[in-house]
């Protein structure tokens, strides 16, 4: 029987919850199809500040060093913003991300069952999108040197910068060109050339990789573009390549096409372990009252499987028993009428059943 070994990294807020639901379909499908799981749980951010006195703690990051994947929760929330910025929650995640070598970061917006009622967009312009977010994680003004809050003529000033050489953008260049070959051979790169050389490189070094690509049509959008497209045609796109930074900023964008947050899973790929995480946060007014959604945590496993653990049939069974169950019941983010509203707990439950 294959083992393979798990570290769980729940975190903080909803983190808590939205876990334990994921962690109960993970241990469910491995069953299905002849695995075994050997889970170590850790914590994470703000959790782990408390407990140890940092947020990354080194028996957290070796777990996951020593794991064949990683499944987190969420970090951040209000009982941590006014601490030093070295040792807030977010920061183990942007160390986790770069110690583990994650550079990319593949985000799928898709619209699951009848859920096209809870998007605030109209249906006839939402209905059939499907797109795939590939997002730069370890480079760019996220991590940027020179960096920092200094004084300046006697004033302070605040500095970031952004940065790219031209092997991290070949890198998930390429990853975005693979990933569009798997799907409709659309690629977007989407970039702001037109003022930032560091993006200007990036189109440039896009284009250097697409020859590699002759199957896939490539094409280019700044920034603003892409944002208002994404909202007036949705539909337009298959699969967008982006910085960091855009990345973190047209992911949510897409999220809002598909009716909630709440519903959107992660893959950050690369290096030699993979971490899944749904792209929500810590939502801290909801934590511990079990009224979080905890389908974007259940789909990340599903990520897990098919990235990881060469399973894409695991990852179609999830998703499956999550369009059966949306059919019936709905978590408070995503009500809508007709349906039956239930908390987290009994969420998992349902997707459970239907595997
Ligand atoms: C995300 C989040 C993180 C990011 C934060 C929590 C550091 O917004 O994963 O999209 O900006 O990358
Ligand atoms: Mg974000």
């Amino acid at each position: 029987m294959t083992v393979k070994k798990i570290a769980v990294i729940p975190g903080d807020g909803i983190g808590l919850e939205v876990t334990k639901e994921a962690v109960k379909v993970m241990k469910k499908v491995a069953a299905n199809h002849g695995m075994q799981l050997e889970l170590e749980e850790q914590p994470v951010g703000g959790t782990a500040y408390d407990l140890t006195g940092t947020p990354l703690p080194e028996a957290t990051l070796q777990a996951c060093k020593n794991a064949d994947a990683v499944l987190l929760g969420a970090v951040g929330g209000t009982k941590w913003e006014s601490l030093d910025f070295s040792v807030r929650p977010e920061r183990a995640l942007l160390g986790l991300r770069s110690e583990l070598g994650l550079y990319a970061n593949l985000r799928p917006a898709q619209i699951y069952g009848d859920l096209i009622d809870a998007s605030t967009l109209k249906k006839e312009i939402v209905e059939g999108a499907n797109i795939m977010v590939v997002r730069e994680l370890t480079g760019g003004i996220y991590f940027g040197q020179p960096r920092g809050v200094e004084i300046r003529n006697g004033e302070r000033v605040g500095i970031n910068t952004l940065v790219y050489s031209e092997s991290e953008i070949r890198r998930i260049a390429k990853v975005g060109f693979e990933t569009a070959q798997k799907r409709s051979k659309k690629l977007t790169s989407v970039d702001k050339a037109n003022v930032l050389e560091a993006t200007e490189l990036w189109r440039d070094v896009v284009i250097e990789v697409s020859k590699d690509y002759p199957d896939v049509s490539l094409n280019h959008m700044y920034v603003d573009n892409a944002t208002m497209q994404l909202i007036r045609a949705p539909k337009q796109f298959d699969t967008i390549v982006t910085t960091n930074m855009f990345g973190d900023i047209l992911s949510d964008g897409a999220a809002m096409l598909t009716g909630s947050i709440g519903m959107l899973p992660s893959a950050s790929i690369g290096g030699k372990i993979g971490l899944y995480e749904p792209v929500h946060g810590s939502a801290p007014d909801i934590a511990g009252k079990d009224l979080a959604n905890p389908l974007a945590t259940i789909l990340s496993v599903g990520m897990m499987f098919r990235y990881s653990f060469d399973l894409a049939e695991a990852e179609e069974a999830i998703q499956k028993a999550v369009i059966t169950v949306l059919d019936q019941y709905r978590t408070g983010d995503i009500m809508s009428d007709g349906k039956k509203q239930i908390g987290c707990v009994e969420m998992g439950e349902q997707v459970l059943k239907h595997l």
